[in-house]
């Protein structure tokens, strides 16, 4: 572990434990797209599905209820999340790591046909080195695939302003989806570019 990564799960740590207790309720009102990016992921075949940042679960365990044969993993750099996400999804599997450099195919015992980041790629410090990554880890013919805060640039800029500030205090930034195109990604912005989800695919 890089001491860039020791003082990053040392803040989230700290963040989440603080958080967590009220985590699920209070997000709903601002992480959206989230719904939006499970039933797109339903939408194709997959039977291993590894989400980076799980969080408390909340995204593992709504799949798990759609889709319950599959296999389910999550790779958490914070031990306060990672804690919740296990009591809450015993079923999955899970590695405490970093996007960065975490072992993938260890996780489930095999690469995974998808790997998920929700609103977690812009808490990621080296974000380009977490997607690449990814992309290297999926399995051939994989995908992986992302939702998180977009420009922001289709809502009034004021608005714009004191959200980039707000998310800033938490080390959130909103992801560029030109950088995104760049990796070769299908997109789709939100409404106000709020939020993008958008795919990236492995070839064969
Ligand atoms: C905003 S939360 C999103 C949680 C969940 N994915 C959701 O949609 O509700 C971001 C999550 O990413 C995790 N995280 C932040 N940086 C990370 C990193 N470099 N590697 C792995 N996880 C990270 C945080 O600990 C947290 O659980």
């Amino acid at each position: 572990m890089t001491p860039e990564q020791s003082e990053h799960r040392v803040f989230l740590n700290r963040y989440y434990k603080a958080a967590r207790p009220i985590y699920d309720v209070t997000r709903k009102y601002y992480l959206f797209g989230r719904d939006r990016a499970i039933d797109d992921l339903l939408a194709t075949p997959w039977s291993s599905l590894i989400e980076v940042g799980p969080g408390t679960g909340r995204n593992l365990e709504l799949l798990q209820r759609r889709r319950a044969w599959a296999l389910y993993g999550g790779v958490e750099a914070a031990d306060a999340m990672l804690e919740r996400a296990a009591a809450r999804c015993p079923w999955a599997h899970f590695q405490r790591a970093f996007a960065e450099d975490a072992d993938y195919s260890a996780v489930l015992g095999v690469p995974p046909e998808r790997i998920f980041f929700s609103y977690c790629l812009s808490m990621v410090q080296r974000r380009d080195e977490a997607l690449q990554h990814a992309l290297a880890q999926v399995a051939p013919g994989g995908e992986v695939y992302v939702v998180d805060f977009a420009d922001l640039r289709g809502l009034p800029r004021p608005l714009a302003a004191g959200l980039r500030a707000w998310l800033e205090l938490y080390r959130v930034t909103p992801l560029e989806p030109g950088w995104l195109a760049a990796h070769g990604a299908d997109m789709v912005l939100g409404p106000g570019r709020y939020y993008v989800l958008a795919r990236l695919r492995r070839p064969r």
